[in-house]
């Protein structure tokens, strides 16, 4: 979500023509505004731990020349022989570790007006990054198999056509310099490619406020919460939020604006709690 530089009615043409608002006017658009600060804050620390995650246990696995130790996470990681699937996984993990970090970068919106030129070449690197990782994601998931059942893998394949989509009309946007309708179809881009994040912190979440693994299997890691959890932050909740604080920020309903904030909030305070039982139960013990 765009954090600070351009939200609020106060930036619209349409509001230039009309009066100044008053205090309590302006308060609602203060709201939302905070809240998305609030919330790329928040994201943006889980985002870094989980960065670090992938650095410190997939980077240096790999560094130190044991691709085998890829698989204490993962059930179908490093399989001796099987050249190519191990090069695509490579390539995945060295991307998620470069598109968690750039996508980051990406939405600091003091990057985007004081060095325009990265913001550039490091949006052209992600969005290809995005567009090699989601074609891979695919080639492993219905080429070899992995993690879930299958409605996990539609979702997560749903959520990697949703990624090509995006980082498509973003792209052709921003060439065109309509900048406004780049900058919308980026934050769609930045929450599908954070897909597989929200998932992870979604499931800690879950399994925390349930104390343990309600609505799935474990051990077969299927079940209809996984499912639910699969889709909802795959394609729906993260980008149907987007949409509502898109609306909100020109809207003139207050209501609105209100209700978009608290929203924010409380989607704030879910992805804060997962981000801490991520964290410490999946991320840390592995560094
Ligand atoms: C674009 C953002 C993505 C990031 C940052 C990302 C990150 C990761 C990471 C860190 C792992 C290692 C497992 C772990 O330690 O948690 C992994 C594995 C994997 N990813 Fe991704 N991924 C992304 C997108 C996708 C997509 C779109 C697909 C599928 C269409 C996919 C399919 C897989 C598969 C099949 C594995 C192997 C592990 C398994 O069996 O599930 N990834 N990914």
């Amino acid at each position: 979500m765009q954090t600070a530089s351009r939200s609020g009615p106060d930036s619209s043409p349409a509001s230039a023509r009309t009066p100044a608002p008053s205090r309590t006017g302006r308060l609602p658009a203060r709201l939302l505004r905070a809240a998305a600060v609030f919330w790329f804050v928040v994201t943006a620390l889980g985002q870094l731990v989980f960065a670090t995650y992938v650095a410190g246990l997939y980077g240096r696995a790999t560094v130190s020349g044991h691709p085998e130790l890829w698989n204490k996470v993962m059930p179908h990681g490093y399989v001796a022989g099987e050249t190519f699937f191990n090069l695509v996984l490579g390539l995945h993990l060295t991307f998620a570790f470069v598109i968690t970090v750039g996508g980051l970068l990406q939405l600091v919106p003091a990057i985007r007006r004081t060095l325009p030129a990265f913001h550039r070449w490091t949006g052209r690197a992600y969005l290809a990054t995005a567009a090699i990782m989601s074609v891979g994601g695919l080639v492993m998931v219905w080429g070899r198999g992995a993690a879930g059942d299958l409605p996990q893998h539609v979702a997560i394949s749903l959520n990697a056509l949703l990624i090509l989509t995006c980082a498509a009309i973003a792209w052709r946007h921003a060439r065109a310099r309509r900048l406004d309708l780049h900058r919308r179809w980026a934050l769609r881009l930045f929450l599908a490619v954070s897909g597989v994040w929200f998932f992870r912190v979604g499931l800690m979440f879950w399994i925390v406020v349930n104390q343990g693994p309600a609505g799935f299997d474990a051990d077969s890691f299927s079940g209809p919460a996984l499912t639910v959890l699969a889709f909802a932050v795959y394609a729906i909740v993260p980008l149907a939020l987007l949409e509502f604080y898109l609306r909100a920020q020109r809207s003139r309903r207050t209501v609105v604006q209100y209700a978009a904030a608290a929203g924010i909030a409380a989607a704030t305070l879910v992805t804060g709690v997962g981000v801490a039982a991520a964290t410490a139960l999946m991320w840390l013990p592995h560094l």
